[in-house]
């Protein structure tokens, strides 16, 4: 059974930015989660977030009445493409815009498709083994491959407004395999989670000493990533 929690938080400030996270978010989240307040955090989609290395495609976005908000993002660049080594952080938090409408009316970020897959392969590579990483969204999102799902949050604001969902995953390729049902050693797992990388396009193939993808073309590993997908 997944722990499953539910927050009421008061929401934030309206002068604040559009969409952002509901006031002792992120604090609340690092002591649920367990972290330390100088854990290494990365927030790809960061808007204005308050903790660990805020990253942001734009540097400043334009609201509807003119008005020009400075986000002085940490790095500048695509969540789909993340400029960080693997294995580098203990939390990924991830809190994109919910859908292209929202990315086009309320980012202007429209011109760049949103691909959960993508984004969230990029999250799993840069996250440490043992890790998290959070995807915050009003839809319940999948599984994220090579991770096991640890817990849920949801998430009240104010009356009709959308509870947001939060899912924590580890990232822990061999839990992840034994849960699919497979019995397989700690490199058959982690050659798991890199071959779902590199489907996505996210990771170099491991090539072994005769030049061939390790545990190449196998049936029973496309069932695998069929089966996770699913999850
Ligand atoms: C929901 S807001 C994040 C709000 C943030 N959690 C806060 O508390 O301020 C989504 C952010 O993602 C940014 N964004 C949109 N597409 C992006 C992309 N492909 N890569 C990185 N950031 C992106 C937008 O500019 C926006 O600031």
């Amino acid at each position: 059974m997944i722990d499953t929690v539910a927050w009421v938080l008061p929401r934030p400030s309206k002068t604040k930015y559009p969409g952002s996270f509901p006031l002792y978010f992120e604090q609340k989240l690092l002591r649920e989660i367990g972290l330390p307040k100088d854990a290494n955090i990365l927030q790809p989609f960061g808007g204005m977030a308050e903790i660990g290395t805020r990253m942001d495609i734009q540097k400043t976005l334009t609201l509807s009445d003119g008005r020009i908000i400075p986000l002085h993002p940490d790095v500048v660049g695509d969540a789909h493409h993340l400029p960080f080594a693997d294995n580098s952080f203990d939390l990924v938090l991830l809190d994109p815009p919910y859908d292209d409408e929202q990315s086009k009316q309320l980012y202007h970020t429209g011109h760049i498709k949103l691909r959960f897959k993508e984004y969230a392969a990029e999250a799993v590579r840069v996250t440490k083994l043992g890790g998290h990483i959070a995807v915050y969204h009003w839809l319940a999102t999948p599984a994220l491959l090579g991770c096991v799902l640890v817990k849920r949050i949801f998430i009240e604001t104010r009356t009709w407004h959308r509870l947001r969902c939060v899912h924590i995953h580890q990232k822990d390729p061999v839990a992840a395999a034994r849960k699919l049902g497979l019995d397989r050693d700690h490199n058959a797992a982690i050659n798991i989670l890199n071959r779902g990388l590199q489907q996505v396009g996210l990771c170099q193939p491991e090539l072994n000493a005769s030049g061939e993808l390790a545990m190449a073309g196998s049936q029973k590993e496309e069932s695998v990533h069929a089966k996770s997908e699913d999850n």
